[in-house]
């Protein structure tokens, strides 16, 4: 049986990426994959149960064995061993935790068996830094998005100031600049966009722009679906 078909929209953070790919997903009716979220999760999950970020041992164990639960639009509520976390997923201290232990190879492998679960019928979108790369190299469509890195921290500040939470533009740019060069210079899955990606630079494009240029491709790709 032929497996179900995937896109991929790979990039860093800011760039618009994880509001393309729901949008998509929901267009679609296909299954939505957030990967950056399961290495938050882990994040999560080594803070509550102690372990350290330099435990791999032990991070490995608890990525393997976590049961994690996503709500229908995957946005709105995660929930790790039966206790809703999503909260704490979202914090940007948890995006610097997760940057550190997407770092570490046995728990990207760990997360890999556990993100090709998603690939099922009718199709998935999946979001991510290596969905293209690595864990879905055979998808029918990839995307890669780009932005600068200034204008990803004015969008993420505005999303930051939107939900309440006091930040400051110059560390939140500082912040994206060193996880970036993290996730880039990484020796496993480092964030670069795959060969056959369509790259698409979202700096002074508004996410209505991107996702027409999106669904163009879309269109060209699966005539039939759309
Ligand atoms: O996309 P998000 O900001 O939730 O990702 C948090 C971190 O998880 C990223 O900075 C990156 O280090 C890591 N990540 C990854 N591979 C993915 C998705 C996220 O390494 N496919």
């Amino acid at each position: 049986m032929s497996q179900a078909p995937v896109i991929t929209i790979d990039g860093p953070s800011g760039t618009g990426k994880g509001t393309i790919a729901r949008k998509l997903a929901d267009f679609l009716g296909w299954h939505f994959l957030d990967s950056g979220a399961l290495y938050r999760i882990v994040a999560v999950g080594a803070q509550e149960k102690e372990i350290l970020l330099n435990d791999i041992k032990g991070l490995r164990r608890f990525s393997e064995a976590m049961k994690v639960a996503f709500s229908q639009d995957f946005e709105d509520s995660i929930s790790l061993n039966g206790k809703e976390i999503s909260s704490q997923v979202r914090l940007e201290e948890t995006a610097e935790k997760a940057s550190l232990v997407a770092a570490i190879p046995e728990i990207r492998s760990a997360l890999l068996k556990k993100q090709l679960i998603f690939r099922q019928n009718p199709g998935l979108v999946a979001d991510g830094r290596d969905m293209g790369t690595v864990v879905f190299p055979d998808a029918e469509l990839k995307f890669y998005l780009t932005a600068s890195p200034e204008e990803r921290a004015q969008r993420r500040y505005k999303q930051l100031i939107n939900k309440g939470v006091n930040v400051n533009l110059r560390a939140l740019l500082k912040d994206i600049a060193s996880r970036d060069e993290r996730d880039t210079n990484r020796k496993v899955s480092p964030l670069r966009p795959a060969d056959d990606a369509v790259v698409i630079d979202t700096t002074s494009l508004t996410i209505e722009q991107v996702l027409n240029r999106v669904l163009a491709e879309v269109k060209t790709t699966f005539p039939v679906t759309t």
